[in-house]
């Protein structure tokens, strides 16, 4: 069996070594892919958004499945555009990815369905919002309608700020048309977690909770990045607030999305906050989140190919979904200056021994060698007994890595080691 998969990032290369554990997969295209996951997949230099590139490739080379990873293809279509020539696909379609692709869309579904979000207005008009920031509570969270690389949410702790992040979403257009509706919440409060979930718009199985560590310098200070590590499973996330999730809000998503005509089949993924007045929904995704599925697939026992089929089939309440019991660390290994300004090109030497934990996010070949090629460089991940223990394992890990300008966050998992001795 021939899989496809598009995308070319740390997820993208988890997604793809945890695929080749599976006996009947032959080969493996990745779409860009990058200079590291080409050790596990053929990666061919096509754009994850040229649509009619991949479709074309995908029908040249016959594949038999197809993986599509980003949220900039899900919402563009890739996955109707391939199912339309006979591909079976792992992903949402146009019309149900628009859960992350609209925030509008988003925040308007969970108030239609009672699902528990933060409160809100959404403005079209410029004047508008700044006539509401008079008098809205303070801090406030302003968002771009759209996609926008993760970059699209600002909190504002003073109204001048607040203001200022309108004008430079509305008047500027810094995150272009994605700005031309903005969402204005209230500010909430308490610990994140990130809750990856199988659905095939039937039956939605959970996957193990994680934690995203969002900010780039240790004890959460710098600038919001991408994530700079992450662990699993979450220890804010217990078997009651499991529960309480399934009921208030999984569940209803997949009904709601069902209701409007926009069945949801992937992997829906929920950010959470776990607030004084219990979880509310942050943000929906329509995909794997970069670096939850580095944490979250090393513990998956199944076979994950054989579930995203039972995904792309319907029958996903027909098989079983089974997690380890262990713990997993992932560290973000970045480039000096991430997420600003940085410089690429650097080698990167990998120890043999450490190359199955690693996930590589920028690499590129160079001459047969790997050099650094993006902000985030690669992802080191241990899987331990025990949450402590996996920490160290990482970091034992990222300490045989070496590239010039490497930088990663020292802390990664202190927070959640500190929720386990509350
Ligand atoms: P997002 O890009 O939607 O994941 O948002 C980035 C981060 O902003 C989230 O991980 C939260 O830490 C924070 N955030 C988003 N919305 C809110 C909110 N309503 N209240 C507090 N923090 C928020
Ligand atoms: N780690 C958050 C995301 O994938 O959007």
């Amino acid at each position: 069996m021939e899989v496809l998969v598009v995308g070319g990032g740390g997820r993208e290369h988890a997604i793809i070594k945890k695929i080749k554990e599976n006996k009947e997969v032959t080969k493996i295209y990745a779409l860009p892919g990058n200079g590291g996951i080409a050790a596990d997949a053929e990666c061919a230099p096509i754009g994850a958004k040229d649509i009619d590139a991949i479709v074309d490739f995908a029908l040249e080379h016959k594949v038999d499945y197809a993986i599509v990873a980003p949220d900039d293809p899900l919402v563009l279509g890739a996955v109707d555009a391939l199912e339309a020539k006979g591909i079976p696909c792992f992903g949402p379609r146009a019309n149900a990815a628009i859960i992350e692709g609209s925030k509008v869309f988003s925040k308007d579904l969970m108030k239609k369905y009672g699902i528990p979000t933060a409160e809100y207005e959404v403005f079209n008009d410029m004047n508008a919002a700044l006539e509401y920031l008079e008098t809205a509570p303070i801090p406030t969270v302003i968002k771009a309608d759209g996609l926008a690389l993760g970059k699209g949410v600002i909190i504002a702790e003073t109204r001048d700020a607040a203001k200022e992040a309108v004008r430079s979403m509305m008047e500027d257009k810094v995150f272009g048309k994605s700005g031309d509706n903005i969402v204005i919440e209230e500010f909430l409060t308490g610990p994140e977690v990130s809750v990856l979930s199988f659905t095939d718009g039937k039956t939605v199985v959970p996957m193990i909770s994680s934690m995203d560590h969002k900010r780039a310098h240790d004890n959460d200070s710098g600038l919001n990045t991408g994530g700079m590590g992450t662990v699993a499973p979450n220890p804010y996330y217990t078997e009651a607030v499991a529960e309480e999730c399934m009921e208030k809000i999984f569940l209803p998503t997949i009904n709601a999305m069902n209701a409007e005509g926009r069945t949801f089949k992937g992997c829906l993924y929920f950010g959470l906050m776990l607030t004084p007045k219990g979880p509310k929904v942050i943000e929906y995704n329509c995909r794997f989140g970069d670096p939850e599925t580095q944490v979250v697939l090393p513990l998956l026992e199944s076979d994950l190919l054989t579930v995203m089929k039972a995904v792309t089939e319907e029958r996903l309440s027909e098989i079983e979904v089974k997690f380890s019991n262990k713990n997993a660390c992932c560290v973000i290994m970045a480039s000096e200056g991430y997420p600003e300004h940085y410089e690429k090109g650097y080698e990167i030497t990998i120890p043999e021994e450490v190359a199955e934990n690693v996930y590589v996010a920028g690499g590129a070949l160079k001459e047969g060698k790997l050099v650094t090629s993006g902000g985030r460089v690669l992802g080191v991940t241990a899987v331990e007994d025990t949450l402590p223990e996996a920490i160290k394992a990482s970091y034992g890990l990222v300490e045989k890595i070496h590239f010039d300008n490497a930088f990663y966050r020292h802390d990664i998992g202190a927070r959640a080691l500190a929720a386990k001795e509350e």
